[in-house]
This record gives structure tokens, C-alpha cells and sequence, in this order.
């Protein structure tokens, strides 16, 4: 298994974001994790389509952008067009979640659910042949810098169950509290994308911690 690591913007100095993408790549980062939050669906605001096609051109990383916004069917297309990797909506925010997913692949991306700490899994029951992963949010969404919530690890498990007896591999992105400390018992619990934010930009030397993450991670593969 392969763990992918993907350093959050969201931790970085919004006036340094080329500084930024430039020590995820020197870290040897797998994705670039960028937080789209509108002020409405989560309180907090931070940037949209222009700023995301700036980050487009100014990295060969992929990008996984992370659609914290209300009624995402509504301007998806305007974050699509930049070329970007992934994407992911939270199903909390769209009744539409099969449409999104289905204008994410269209466009070339892989497609990405997003839940909420309080989310069911099962919310997914019908989606899954839709998804190219999951985003298991293990703080609520709206800021950096919080614990990973402890019930996290139960639900990477279950989601990992309900994908494999869905008949598909779906990897699961977890999201929200992530450091060397808890990610191999998150990889252990199945998670195979570890999104860092203050673990990586909020420390010292950014790009030994996407080592310091990755060693850690490697701890909770299963061999
Ligand atoms: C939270 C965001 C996260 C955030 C994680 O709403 O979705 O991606 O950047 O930051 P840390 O790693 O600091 O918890
Ligand atoms: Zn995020």
C-alpha cells in the first residue's frame, strides 16, 4: 500500500503560496491539499477559482482541492477548468452528490465525498462506483490547527469495510489533526492519504516534516 502525503496550504503563508508549493515539492509531497471554503457552509473564507488556477501554474504536484462550500454542482466547473487533480464535495453541502462526482470525472479529475465528523458512513451506500476516494474529516472543517477528533480511527475502519464489501478500492483521505504522532495509527486504520496542515507549515523546517510524516506513516503499513 502506498501512502500518499499531502501537505495543506491552508497552514502556509497565503502571501508565500509559490514559497509554499516549492517546499512541498523539496519534501517530496504527493498532492497538494488546498482548503475552497465560502463563509457559508463553513464559517471561515478563504479562496476561490482564480487563486486555485494561479496554484495550477505554478506546481507540476497534482492539486487536491477540497470543496468546503455550499451547493458545490453550482461553481464546480469554475475550479474543474484549471486543470485540476482531484477534487472533493461534501455530501452535507450538495443533494446532488452523484452529479458532482460525475462533472469532477468528466473533467478528468478524480473524484472525491468529503464527511463531516458527524456524518454516517452510510451516507455513501449508493456512491461508491462514483468515487476515486474518500475525505474522512477527522476535525470539523472550517480551521487548522485542531486535534484529530478520536473517533476518527472506527470510522476510517468502517469506511475501508464498506468500500471492500461495495467491491471497490476507494482509498481514504483523512483530514484534520494529522502529525507524526497519530499517522500510523491512522494508516493502520486504513487511511492512505494524509492531509497535514500545521504538522508541515506550522513547523520549523516544512520539508523534514513531510519526512518526519512519512516515516510515521510507514510505521502503520500493514505488511
Ligand atoms: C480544515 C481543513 C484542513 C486543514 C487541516 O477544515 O480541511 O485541510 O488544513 O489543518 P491541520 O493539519 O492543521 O489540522
Ligand atoms: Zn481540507
Amino acid at each position: 500500500m502506498t501512502v500518499r502525503i499531502a501537505p495543506s496550504l491552508l497552514a502556509a503563508d497565503f502571501a508565500r503560496l509559490a514559497e509554499a508549493l516549492a517546499v512541498a515539492e523539496a519534501g517530496g509531497a504527493d498532492l497538494v491539499h488546498v482548503d475552497v471554503m465560502d463563509g457559508r457552509f463553513v464559517p471561515n473564507l478563504t479562496i476561490g477559482p482564480p487563486v486555485v488556477a494561479a496554484l495550477r501554474r505554478a506546481t507540476r504536484l497534482p492539486l487536491d482541492i477540497h470543496l468546503m462550500i455550499e451547493r458545490p454542482e453550482r461553481s464546480l466547473s469554475q475550479y474543474l477548468e484549471s486543470g485540476v487533480d482531484w477534487v472533493s464535495v461534501h455530501v452535507e453541502a450538495t443533494p446532488h452528490l452523484q452529479r458532482c462526482l460525475d462533472m469532477i470525472r468528466k473533467a478528468g479529475a478524480r473524484a472525491g465525498a468529503a464527511l463531516n465528523p458527524s456524518t454516517p458512513t452510510q451516507v455513501l451506500s449508493q456512491a461508491w462506483p462514483d468515487l476515486d476516494y474518500v475525505v474522512a474529516m477527522s476535525v470539523n472543517p472550517g480551521w487548522g490547527g485542531q486535534k484529530c477528533l478520536p473517533t476518527s480511527f472506527a470510522k476510517i475502519q468502517r469506511l475501508r469495510g464498506e468500500s471492500r464489501e461495495a467491491g471497490s478500492h476507494v482509498p481514504i483521505e483523512v483530514d484534520g489533526g494529522v502529525d507524526a504522532t497519530n499517522a500510523g495509527d491512522l494508516v493502520a486504520a486504513g487511511a492512505e492519504i494524509l492531509v497535514a496542515g500545521t504538522a508541515v507549515y506550522g513547523q520549523d523546517d516544512p520539508s523534514a516534516a513531510i519526512g518526519r510524516l512519512r516515516a510515521a506513516a510507514r510505521g502503520g503499513v500493514r505488511v
